[in-house]
C-alpha cells in the first residue's frame, strides 16, 4: 500500500510543496509515473532519492510542477490583451502587471513584446514561479527552436536572435522589462495594487477549494477595474461572487 498522506507531509518537509492543494488523483499518478521511471519500489524510496540526490530532487520538482508553456498561447485571449486590456491599463499610469506561474517566462515575454510594441511602459512587470530551475531558464531567456514555432515571424526577426546552435535568444530590451522572483502561491504574500494579473494553466491542478482561495487573493491584489486571466480551461464559475465581470473568453475584470 502506497501511503499518500505520509508522501505528502515528507514532500513538505524535504521540497516545501504543499501537495495536499493539488488534485490528488492527478498528482499520484504522475508520482507513481515518476516511480515507475526511476524503478523506486516506493515512496519512501523516492523521499531517501529526493533528500540524497540533488539533481533527481531539481529533475522531479521540475516534473511535478508541469512546466509546458509557450510564446502568445491561446492567440485569440492575446488578441483580447493587446486590443483591449493594454491600451486599457497603460491609458494614464505605467500598469503593474504580475505573471503568477509563469514557468520559462513565454508568457510575460509576450506581454513585454506587445506593450514594447505599442510603447507602453511598464510600472512592474513581475514573473514569478514556485520552480527555481525553470524561472533561471526564463531569466536567461534562451529558447529551443520548438518553443518559438507558432510565433509570428515579424516578432521573432524582431526581438529574438538565432544562436549558432540554432536556439532563439530574446533581446535584452526585453528581458530587462521583467523581474522574476521565487514565489509559492500557496504559502508567500502576494503583492498588491496590480493592474493585470495572469495566472494561466497553473489552477487546473489545484482542488476546488484551493482555487477559490487564491482566486480570492488575486482579486484582492487587484487594482479596481483590473484585470484577471486565467487558462482557457479555467473559467471561473459565478465571478461576481470574486467581485469579478467575465470580459471574454477566461478575461476577467474586477469591479469599480
Ligand atoms: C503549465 S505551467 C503554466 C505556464 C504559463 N502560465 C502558461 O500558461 O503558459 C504551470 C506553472 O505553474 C507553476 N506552479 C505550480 N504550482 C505552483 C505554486 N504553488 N506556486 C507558484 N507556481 C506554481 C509550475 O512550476 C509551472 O511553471
Amino acid at each position: 500500500m502506497r501511503d499518500y498522506a505520509k508522501l505528502q507531509r515528507d514532500i513538505h518537509k524535504t521540497l516545501g510543496i504543499d501537495l495536499t492543494a493539488y488534485k490528488e488523483q492527478q498528482m499520484r499518478r504522475r508520482i507513481n509515473q515518476w516511480l515507475d521511471r526511476y524503478r523506486l519500489a516506493s515512496y519512501d524510496e523516492l523521499v531517501q532519492t529526493l533528500v540524497q540526490d540533488r539533481e533527481h530532487r531539481a529533475k522531479f520538482v521540475e516534473y511535478l510542477t508541469i512546466n509546458t508553456s509557450s510564446f502568445f498561447r491561446d492567440t485569440r485571449v492575446f488578441d483580447v490583451i493587446e486590443e483591449v486590456v493594454l491600451p486599457d491599463i497603460s491609458a494614464n499610469r505605467r500598469p503593474r502587471i504580475w505573471s503568477a506561474g509563469a514557468s520559462i517566462g513565454a508568457e510575460v515575454y509576450s506581454i513585454a513584446i506587445l506593450m514594447r510594441e505599442a510603447r507602453f511602459t511598464p510600472g512592474l512587470l513581475l514573473a514569478t514561479d514556485l520552480d527555481e530551475a525553470v524561472l533561471e531558464k526564463a531569466k536567461t531567456g534562451i529558447y529551443l527552436p520548438s518553443q518559438v514555432n507558432g510565433m509570428e515571424p515579424k516578432y521573432l526577426s524582431k526581438y529574438f536572435k538565432q544562436l549558432d546552435n540554432g536556439n532563439w535568444a530574446i533581446a535584452d530590451s526585453i528581458k530587462n522589462m521583467v523581474v522574476f522572483k521565487q514565489h509559492d502561491l500557496l504559502k508567500h504574500p502576494y503583492e498588491r495594487n496590480f493592474d493585470l494579473i495572469l495566472c494561466r494553466n497553473v489552477f487546473i491542478y489545484f482542488t476546488s477549494e484551493t482555487q477559490k482561495r487564491l482566486i480570492t487573493k488575486f482579486v484582492h491584489s487587484l487594482n479596481p477595474t483590473g484585470y484577471f486571466i486565467v487558462g482557457s480551461a479555467e473559467q471561473i464559475m459565478d465571478p461576481a461572487s470574486f467581485g469579478l465581470r467575465r470580459v471574454s473568453y477566461c478575461i476577467y475584470q474586477k469591479s469599480a
